[in-house]
């Protein structure tokens, strides 16, 4: 680090066991670049003053996870259509206004940075989901049927992305029915062509995706009813939990012959999307991966 070392950071709250900071970094060091990706604990009242005192500071981006993804959408200078699409913000570019009046990345302004600058807001959130059970399952969403656990805030995006991916039939289930009403309500209005029903399948479904939290702590009982749903009716199953890598779930999915895996390519993907809008440039994807992988599971 030098006086011309550039930052990027993630806000959380708490944010003491972020994977980011190592996996960005070591993506950082690959692309040769003399910038540095920091961690803040950044309590919500805060989170305002704390995005613009990194825009004052000239850092390149920020990241932001819970519990600042909703509340951000209405603090940044400017939504980018992501971002606006799925009603929440994971990541942060700033930018400066040229002579000619465009914003440009401060990625792109090495020494002098004009005095106009902004903030933008993105969802790097949404196409990570996709992308990892797409590649990690080796499956096509286009048309598939899909059983999806858990209608909070990462249900609700794995939901309507999952339809936006052209999903024919999703099956949603909640604890809490209201909540998975009204993504359902969204779905119908946003993407019509995807058939939603508020129950478990009665036939083979080609997904089956854990948007809940059970599994998270030791002694989780299941994210579904065994009673109404048999994980041999599943070819893949995917669980947004990434800590324990294994969670009851996924070891049932295992035994019943399923495709299985885990959360950690979403938060890799989320990543790795949010490098390539501050840097411009393709991401290190593997080089990423495994200090990710090597930070979480040592
Ligand atoms: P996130 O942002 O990670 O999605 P969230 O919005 O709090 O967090 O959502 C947590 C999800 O896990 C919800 O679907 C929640 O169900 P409710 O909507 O009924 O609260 C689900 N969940 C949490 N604890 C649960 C439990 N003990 N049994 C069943 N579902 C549970």
């Amino acid at each position: 680090m030098n006086a011309t070392t550039r930052y990027c950071a993630v806000y959380g709250h708490p944010v003491k066991h972020s994977a980011s900071p190592a996996f960005q970094n070591a993506g950082l060091a690959a692309l040769g670049l003399n910038w540095r990706y920091l961690a803040f604990d950044v309590p919500p009242e805060q989170l305002r003053e704390a995005i613009l005192g990194a825009q004052r500071m000239r850092f390149i981006g920020v990241n932001l996870t819970v519990p600042h993804k909703l509340l951000a959408v209405g603090m940044v200078d400017a939504l980018d259509e992501s971002a606006r699409s799925w009603g929440a913000v994971n990541t942060i570019r700033f930018e400066a206004r040229t002579p000619s009046g465009e914003w440009k990345p401060l990625a792109l302004f090495p020494d002098e940075v004009p005095p106009e600058t902004r903030s933008q807001g993105f969802n790097t959130d949404a196409g990570a989901i996709t992308r990892s059970v797409e590649e990690n399952l080796a499956i096509s969403l286009r048309g598939a049927r899909a059983l999806l656990l858990g209608a909070g805030g990462a249900g609700r995006t794995a939901a309507l992305k999952l339809a936006s991916d052209g999903v024919a039939e999703l099956f949603l289930v909640n604890r809490t029915r209201s909540k998975a009403e009204d993504v359902a309500r969204e779905i119908r209005e946003r993407f019509p062509a995807t058939r939603c029903t508020l129950d478990y399948p009665s036939g083979p479904v080609d997904l089956v995706l854990n948007a809940t939290s059970l599994g998270l702590k030791a002694g989780d009982p299941l994210p579904y009813d065994s009673a109404r749903f048999d994980l041999s009716k599943a070819g893949a199953v995917y669980d947004m939990i990434y800590r324990p890598a294994e969670t009851p779930l996924l070891c049932a999915a295992k035994a019943a012959g399923c495709r299985a895996a885990n959360g950690v390519g979403m938060l890799l993907y989320q990543g790795v999307k949010a490098l390539e809008i501050w840097t411009g440039q393709p991401a290190p994807v593997a080089v990423m991966r495994a200090a990710l992988v090597k930070n979480v599971y040592g």
